[in-house]
């Protein structure tokens, strides 16, 4: 089935298309329209002019698109979660509870429609100053660039489109290519929920096309990107005075300290912060550094757990973790296991692949710092365990990372507790869980190459805000 770009209010037929396979069974799923440079300039014009009247409407009317949205999409959930079951490969049931994650985002993001507002400035602080009244208001920035990932097609689109429209913006989103369709089913929700024409245009392609296109052009105010640190990089580089949110990657790091008990429920997180969707996650726990006094007792625990995961068909009941995105990052898992065990790691579980799609859930020990399977991100069901002899070696190894979006630790002492609160270095650190935590309203964005800006409703409005102040002369 052909599936056009959508600019306007309009489907369009693009120049080319080229086919979308499913990542589990390699079956044909659509054809995708591929958007050429005159597209996205088409779709820029469109997202300016539909600006013009759209940033007029009140909170209350951009508001009530937003919740027509959450209600549009309570009552197509199943289909959206089929949908990522079919182009991602993601379970059903973590397909579920992602659709259940962007719906509160949208709920979230009508909320937050209602409440932007500025504040009085005392300019009298200053000599000179006297005799003014001065107050901020938030202004819509214009048009926003949106460019998104496949990992959550719709939860971290929500992120975008959320906080944009909840601030009065308009935008072009350019989906990652595997995962169009969750993308281009917006378009339909959006419309009948009541957005105006123009006010979203959607523009599957490729990047060196549209995301080029979308980061150079001037009539974009902002980019909000969530991808890989190089791409990332390259766009701020070239973005002039945009501004820009960049959502990155991280490897991210957990600590164990000696007075914690290893319960099922830890294990029970450890293991949903490995393998959830496959580790195919910014925040997926990737390395974990265990006290020496708990380090055999967590390994054999860890390694029970994981072993009964159900690999299998996305759309299976049963299925914990199915293939990984692409054929080429199947290939990568074994490449970077081999790797890692060329230079001394030891497989504890895993490190191979089952079938030709499915890579099994991995855990290795003795991993150097300086091997890929521990300093880059893995994107993959891959896990590094390392004995650690106090929490302060604990962060210092969490911290030897060009990453640094969460961390964790779990410790009941307290006074350790908020060394590693002040001194891991990353965007957010959680106490008693893994790195792999998130809610949708909570800040969200890293240190380091994990990059800059912050998503969570509020905090994206601020991105996508110009703050204006506005000084009265008594
Ligand atoms: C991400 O992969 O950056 C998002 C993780 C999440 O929202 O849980």
């Amino acid at each position: 089935m052909k599936k056009h770009l959508y600019i306007n209010g309009q489907w369009k037929e693009a120049k080319e298309y080229t086919p979308l396979y499913s990542p589990f069974s390699g079956e044909l799923i659509a054809e995708i329209g591929q958007a050429d440079e005159a597209d996205v300039d088409e779709a820029i014009q469109a997202a300016k002019d539909a600006g013009k009247a759209f940033s007029k409407y009140p909170a209350s009317q951009r508001a009530a698109i937003l919740e027509k949205v959450v209600a549009i999409m309570e009552a197509r959930k199943e289909e959206l979660a089929q949908i990522l079951a079919t182009e991602a490969a993601k379970p059903i049931k973590t397909g579920r509870g992602e659709v259940a994650r962007t719906i509160q985002t949208y709920k979230f993001a009508a909320e937050e429609a209602k409440r932007i507002h500025g504040e009085t400035v005392p300019l009298d602080a200053a000599p000179g100053g006297e005799g003014r009244l001065a107050f901020t208001v938030r202004k819509p920035i214009g048009v926003v660039g949106a460019i998104t990932p496949f990992n959550f097609p719709f939860n971290l689109v929500a992120h975008k489109l959320g906080p944009a429209f909840a601030a009065g913006n308009t935008v072009v989103l350019k989906p990652a290519s595997q995962t169009p369709l969750s993308s281009l089913v917006l378009a339909e929700i959006f419309a009948e929920a009541g957005l105006p024409a123009g006010a979203l245009n959607i523009l599957p392609g490729k990047g060196s096309v549209v995301g080029e296109k979308l980061v150079k052009d001037d009539r974009v105010a902002k980019i909000t990107f969530t991808g890989s640190p190089e791409v990332g990089i390259a766009m701020r580089n070239k973005a002039g005075l945009k501004r820009v949110t960049l959502e990155l990657g991280s490897n991210a790091g957990l600590i164990i300290d000696e007075n914690v008990e290893i319960s099922q429920a830890l294990i029970d997180r450890c293991v949903m912060g490995a393998f959830s969707f496959s580790g195919q996650v910014c925040i997926s726990l990737q390395r974990v550094y265990v006290h020496e006094s708990k380090y055999e007792e967590f390994l054999e625990k860890f390694k029970a757990a994981t072993e009964k995961l159900v690999l299998g068909n996305p759309m299976d009941e049963a299925t914990d973790m199915s293939s990984v995105i692409s054929p080429k990052d199947h290939a990568r898992m074994g490449e970077w296991v081999a790797d890692a065990v060329a230079n001394g790691a030891n497989i504890v579980t895993g490190g191979k692949a089952v079938s030709d799609r499915l890579f099994a859930p991995t855990i290795l020990t003795n991993v150097a710092s300086t091997v890929k399977c521990s300093c880059q991100e893995i994107f993959g069901p891959i896990v590094v365990v390392t004995k650690i002899s106090s929490v302060e070696e604990g962060i210092a190894q969490v911290n030897d990372s060009r990453y640094g979006l969460q961390a964790g630790i779990y410790t009941n002492d307290i006074t350790k507790a908020m060394k590693a609160a002040d001194e891991l270095e990353a965007g957010g650190v959680m106490i008693n869980d893994v790195p792999t935590f998130r809610v949708d309203h909570m800040p969200y964005g890293g240190v380091k190459d994990s990059g800059v800006g912050k998503e969570g409703i509020k905090y994206a409005v601020e991105e996508m805000t110009e703050l204006k102040l506005i000084a009265i002369k008594l």
